[in-house]
């Protein structure tokens, strides 16, 4: 199978860095899945993919049910005949203090930012693994190689997915040829600040962006094809991606 035919589930494709990434794997000749809750915006992007002449499919996923995973990969090996590469990226980011116990957004994090990539990386493992081939991709973040005030619970999932890629690249790559790679950005220009119910970290990380430039989303898709690119013998095991501006 040459590189341009392989099919790639992609999670959060609904917006942001997801979506970016989405099609700019299907310009580039990938079959996409796409997958998250709003199906409305999946449709679109489905739409906008099939105009410009690129393979995609809408499908709703909510990465926190194993059963909602599992169903939209089904699907997506029934539409496309397999599932080469998985781009483990949907997440969340309602940073607060631990002192204010926003219990209810840490467990929604963990939900999502760490149970999510377990699930899907389940769900994609054993087609892999019966081809002898694939690609796990996650987005990590530069809060899984620092930590930061405030980003406390964060800065845990995004770690454990650090750690989680790693372990996989080590158990999957010599044994089933199964590339793993770390994308660690920093700031990006996406929806993801619109999550932060804390008035003071969600002012604090809008005034960011009258600091720096901030990386596109399109910057953080362009790193995700490297890798995927990269000859078979290479496995791009972390990319620290961040703005040029950005001092920290
Ligand atoms: N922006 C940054 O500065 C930055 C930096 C480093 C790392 N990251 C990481 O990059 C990833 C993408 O974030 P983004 O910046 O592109 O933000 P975004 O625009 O808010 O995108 C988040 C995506 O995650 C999806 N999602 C959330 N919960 C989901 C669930 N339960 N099931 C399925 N999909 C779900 C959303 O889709 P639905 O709501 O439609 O389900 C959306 O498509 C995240 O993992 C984030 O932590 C971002």
């Amino acid at each position: 199978m040459s590189l341009k035919s392989k099919v790639a589930l992609v999670t959060g494709a609904s917006s942001g860095i997801g979506k970016a990434t989405a099609v700019k794997l299907a310009a580039n000749g990938f079959r996409v899945g796409l997958a998250a809750r709003r199906v409305d915006r999946l449709v679109e992007i489905e739409q906008e993919i099939r105009r410009a002449g690129g393979e995609a499919i809408a499908i709703e996923m909510d990465v926190v049910s194993e059963a909602s995973v599992e169903a939209g990969v089904k699907g997506l090996v029934e539409a496309f005949g397999a599932v080469d590469i998985v781009f483990n990226n949907a997440g969340l980011m309602p940073i607060s203090d631990v002192e204010t116990l926003k219990t209810a957004e840490w467990h929604r994090m963990v939900d999502v930012n760490i149970k999510g990539v377990l699930n899907t990386t389940a769900a994609v493992l054993p087609y892999m693994i019966a081809q002898s081939s694939g690609h796990i991709v996650t987005t990590s973040s530069i809060a899984g190689r620092k930590v930061f005030p405030g980003l406390s619970v964060y800065c845990a999932t995004k770690h454990a997915m650090t750690a989680f890629s790693e372990g996989l690249r080590l158990e999957l790559a010599p044994k089933h040829n199964i590339r793993v790679t770390c994308i660690q950005p920093g700031a990006v220009e996406t929806e993801l600040f619109e999550q932060i119910t804390d008035e003071n970290y969600a002012s604090q990380m809008e005034g960011l962006k009258e600091q720096m430039t901030f990386l596109k989303a399109d910057d953080i898709a362009d790193t995700v094809l490297f890798a995927l690119q990269a000859p078979a013998h290479v496995n791009v095991a972390e990319i620290f991606v961040l703005p040029t501006q950005q001092a920290w």
